[in-house]
């Protein structure tokens, strides 16, 4: 069995991106920025916000951390993504999710301009995402590519199922690997039988959230579990969505909680953003 270690290569490919950082600097003298808004005060956004802020240090790309009341109003923000959408110093603009109620996500990520949509949450990135055009692509769906490239694992003609159907794994998740042709099912909470799906994968992507819900006897001998779950168990105990322990002899590779895809996506994050940067250097010296 292989680990699929995320936090070897997420500081593998932050070397990459303060090589990359260092390129744009020094050759193009532009510095890549990255501007992440936090609305209220949950503390699980504000762990990851502070993470992103101090990647983004290390790499050597400008940040900014908006953080904005649980009281603010839709607008408010809207004017907010306005401004960063006009300010050239910002390469990039994400918005951390959930939003308060009263906020229509929907609307406030509609207002990034697409190109600096390094979430690539944006319909317009979404759909040229699906259509297997260049876009950003939203970090985790992206990191977990990138893992399956660097451990060898082949996607053509591979049985994936992919548990949790969210807009921000679930769903890129499964346009990714269609595009890389793979046979992708896609599972939610009202799947019937949803071992009868998993003991005929190759693969399973899990990301719902449910701690340690994928089991070993869930499995075929040999299979790829890809585990984006993060769960706090009353004990403090982080684990995943799958049950490492029970799972991990089936599989010839297995993510561990934590250190497996979560180190992925941050890393990920900063590729969109020098990206984003080298794409606005490349428009403006036309
Ligand atoms: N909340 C949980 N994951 C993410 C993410 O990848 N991006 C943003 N903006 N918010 C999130």
């Amino acid at each position: 069995m292989t680990l699929l270690d995320g936090k070897e290569l997420s500081a593998k490919i932050k070397e990459e991106v303060k090589v990359e950082v260092s390129a744009l600097v020094d050759e193009k003298h532009i510095t890549p920025g990255l501007a992440v808004i936090l609305v209220g005060s949950d503390a699980a956004s504000a762990t990851y916000v502070a993470s992103k802020a101090k990647a983004c240090k290390n790499a050597g790309i400008y940040s900014v951390v908006h953080e904005m009341p649980d009281s603010i109003t839709q607008e408010e923000l809207l004017e907010t993504i306005a401004m960063m959408n006009k300010n050239p110093k910002l390469d990039g603009i994400l918005v951390q999710l959930p939003l308060p109620k009263h906020i229509d996500t929907t609307v406030v990520l509609e207002a990034i301009d697409p190109l600096k949509d390094v979430d690539g949450f944006h319909p317009y990135n979404v759909g040229r995402m699906v259509s297997n055009l260049d876009s950003f692509l939203p970090a985790t769906p992206f990191g977990v590519m990138r893992m399956f490239q660097e451990y060898g694992i082949e996607l053509s003609g591979k049985n994936v199922v992919v548990i949790g159907s969210s807009d921000i794994v679930g769903k890129p998740m499964a346009s990714l690997l269609t595009n890389a042709k793979a046979t992708v099912t896609v599972c939610n909470s009202r799947t019937k039988d949803l071992a009868a799906h998993t003991k005929a994968a190759d693969i399973v992507v899990i990301a719902v959230g449910v701690p340690l819900m994928l089991k070993g006897d869930m499995l075929k001998d040999g299979a790829v579990v890809i585990d984006v779950g993060i769960n706090r168990l009353d004990t403090g105990k982080l684990v995943g969505d799958a049950d490492f322990e029970d799972c991990k002899d089936k599989c010839t590779h297995i993510t561990p909680v934590p250190g497996g895809v979560g180190p992925m996506t941050i890393a990920m994050l900063l590729k969109n953003t020098v990206k984003a940067a080298t794409l606005r250097e490349k428009r403006e010296s036309k």
